[in-house]
């Protein structure tokens, strides 16, 4: 069934790939796009159509290659070229002078010698090694042990930065390029948002994100964190050569790299303490993490005659920047109640800057970490910020104790409602019971209206907190029947403002559906579960309705987040939110071809393809959906049929394997047939 592609259709395919890739390059590296995202959904979408009719053209090198592969039972291994060596470090300018000394004494320069240093920054992520043969790129490691890493290629693929084939005519047989995977400020809070929306533990800083991002085995997941790479050298390579350490980056960021854009060449030692000076200040406002600068010695020649001692080049040091940590004073411990109930204690100190930001409050977690760390009230502490980020109490200052401190004491009531709050078994968390808890009940509103929610800009805390203390709001329905009267009678509240938040609350009447069902704040449900729902069940009533083995029928939900749902959705106070919502006509957008209201050959069923389909297989998938099925890329336990094409791939044998139905093309045809 698999005919040949045409030769016209070989080329077009070529012109595609290398288009998405040109313009993949102009937005994630060069952050200057020259098309919109609907022109360049279209073109991937045609390629896209024409490797699915002729999947002999999927290439290693295709933007379709990026979204994440089948999941992997372990990590298979990489042998380095050249080994990923590790840097020594400097603490101080002293250590910076003795690095730069030692560096002549070996060249055997005079000491007044000035030599030139590559200078960039230290990013504080995971280092990778991606090797690229004649142009595309074929696999990825990271670092392992120096010599061995693991073959994380399927995830690596997921980053945008990182080029799938290199830009430029006649590229080098073979290239190891070396870089640092990091994820920015902002994607790590979104990620760790979502954890906790998912009740899944947080990460403690970027870095550790980061790494547990590369290192899944599920690269969907990957896929679906915006790492990011910045490039500082190479490993082995064939057919090219360079003089400094500077011009081989130039050469990797004209072929489409991503190398660090504060990256400067500094004439001697003084001008290394400078540029070192110039970031330790203005690290703070970079979109990533940085834990110090790296100095190279940029000759080439003189990189390989200084070599290595153990594991670190002669030829390079990381000058660290100070951990940021500071030390003040707790002035209290409070508890502060989230929209799920839970108590936090939190401490409140005499505010301090820490790289840049001014800290003042601190989160303690919960009453077994407050006891751990023993801080009290009055206590002087030391405090940093978890990955550059996040403000954490790190330590006790005890021989500051004058004996006045005090100690914190978990309450069993609610510090906001009066209720009683409980801490079940298993749990670290002691949560709120009180179902009338203005606490949970502004914080849930606000999450309905957030970011993580229906995202209506402009309807922030304080206006919330306000209405709700009035009682003129009790759950995010009431905001859509407010009138400007209304608001009016707010303090401080003039005719603009109040007109704001009116386009505010209307901008959020017709939220696509996974918003919607995120910002309801069911337990367990974060962003991605809820996108993952709202394309299985197609509108709020239906996922409303659900069963609790529908529910965990659904690819990706387990039957803890199953019975969740099925929970939040019999409760009384949900059933009359969901009819105020509908009254003051507020509607979701389904996310995809919303599938019929009832039935359909392929209602609540997960269908596969694999091999050469006689039709683009976008089009196969849009028919099982329009069945109420739905269609994904990787057999797992529950998928439901495999239909197979031409030359299927391993995708059947792992259905065979799972006792999986398998059809072929025409008796999928014949089902769907039979629906109508
Ligand atoms: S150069 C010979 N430059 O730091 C090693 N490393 O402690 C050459 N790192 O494994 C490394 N940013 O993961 C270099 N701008 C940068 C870096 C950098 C982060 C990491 C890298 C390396 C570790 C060494």
């Amino acid at each position: 069934m698999a005919e040949e592609a045409p030769q016209s259709v070989v080329r077009r395919a070529e012109e595609l790939r290398r288009q998405l890739n040109y313009h993949n390059y102009r937005y994630y590296v060069l952050d200057s796009p020259e098309i919109g995202d609907a022109e360049y959904d279209r073109l991937f979408r045609e390629l896209e159509e024409l490797e699915a009719k002729y999947p002999e053209l999927v290439r290693p090198d295709s933007p379709t290659q990026r979204v994440g592969a089948e999941p992997l039972e372990e990590f298979g291994t990489i042998r380095h070229r050249a080994p990923m060596l590790s840097l020594g470090n400097a603490f101080d300018e002293s250590d910076l002078h003795a690095f730069d000394e030692r560096v002549k004494r070996h060249l055997g320069l005079p000491a007044d010698e000035q030599i030139d240093y590559l200078m960039d920054l230290k990013v504080d992520g995971l280092a990778v090694s991606l090797t690229y043969e004649s142009g595309v790129l074929a696999r990825g490691a990271t670092r392992g042990d120096g010599y061995t890493g693991e073959d994380t290629t399927q995830n690596l693929r997921t980053v945008r930065s990182i080029p799938l084939r290199m830009l430029g005519e006649d590229p080098p047989p073979l290239i190891e390029v070396r870089g640092e995977v990091y994820l920015d400020r902002r994607e790590f809070a979104r990620i760790n948002r979502e954890r906790e929306d998912e009740r899944l533990p947080v990460f403690a800083n970027p870095r550790n994100a980061a790494a547990g991002s590369v290192r899944q085995l599920d690269s969907s997941i990957t896929a679906r964190r915006r790492l990011d790479i910045i490039i500082y050298g190479m490993g082995a390579s064939e057919g090219v050569s360079f003089d400094r350490h500077s011009e081989m980056l130039d050469a990797l960021e004209a072929r489409g790299f991503r190398a660090s854009p504060q990256r400067a060449v500094c004439h001697g030692v003084d001008e290394t303490a400078a540029y070192y000076q110039r970031w330790l200040q203005k690290h703070g406002e970079l979109s990533y993490g940085a834990d110090g600068v790296v100095v190279k010695v940029d000759s080439l020649a003189m990189q390989s005659d200084l070599g290595q001692v153990s594991r670190s080049p002669r030829w390079a040091v990381a000058y660290k920047f100070p951990p940021e940590e500071q030390t003040t004073v707790v002035k209290d411990i409070f508890v502060s109640v989230g929209r799920t109930g839970a108590l936090t204690p939190v401490a409140m100190m005499e505010p301090v800057v820490i790289s840049g930001s001014t800290v003042q409050m601190a989160t303690l977690h919960n009453e077994d970490e407050v006891a751990r760390k023993d801080v009290r009230a009055g206590d002087t502490v030391v405090v940093r910020k978890a990955g550059d980020v996040i403000p954490e109490v790190v330590t006790v200052v005890t021989g500051k104790r004058t004996g006045n401190e005090r100690k914190f004491v978990m309450p069993d009531k609610c510090p906001v409602c009066g209720a009683d709050a409980v801490r079940e078994e298993g749990e670290a968390v002691r949560r709120c019971t009180g179902i009338a808890c203005p606490a949970q009940i502004n914080g849930r509103i606000g999450h309905f209206f957030s970011r993580g929610g229906v995202n209506a800009e402009g309807l922030g805390p304080k206006i919330i907190a306000q209405l709700a203390s009035k009682k003129m709001v009790r759950d995010p329905a009431d905001f859509y029947f407010l009138t400007k009267d209304d608001l009016l009678k707010l303090e401080r509240m003039g005719d603009k403002l109040a007109q704001n938040v009116l386009d505010a609350i209307a901008s959020a009447k017709h939220p696509p559906l996974r918003r919607v069902i995120s910002g309801l704040g069911i337990r367990h449900v974060g962003g991605h579960v809820a996108e993952v729902l709202a394309e299985q069940f197609g509108s709020l009533a239906r996922l409303a309705g659900a069963s609790e083995e529908e529910l965990a029928d659904t690819p990706e939900i387990g039957p803890v987040i199953a019975q969740a749902v099925a929970v939040f959705f019999r409760q009384e106070q949900t059933k009359e939110l969901l009819r105020k919502l509908r009254k003051a006509g507020v509607s979701a957008q389904p996310a995809v071809a919303a599938p019929r209201a009832s039935g359909g050959a392929f209602a609540g069923k997960t269908v596969i393809f694999t091999g050469a389909l006689s039709i683009p297989r976008s089009e196969a998938e849009a028919m099982v959906k329009a069945q109420g099925g739905r269609a994904t890329s990787s057999v797992t336990k529950s998928t439901d049929l495999v239909v197979v094409g031409d030359s299927p791939g391993s995708k059947a044998e792992k259905a065979q394997g799972l006792g999986i139905p398998i059809v072929t093309e025409d008796e999928f045809r014949r089902m769907l047939e039979q629906s109508d």
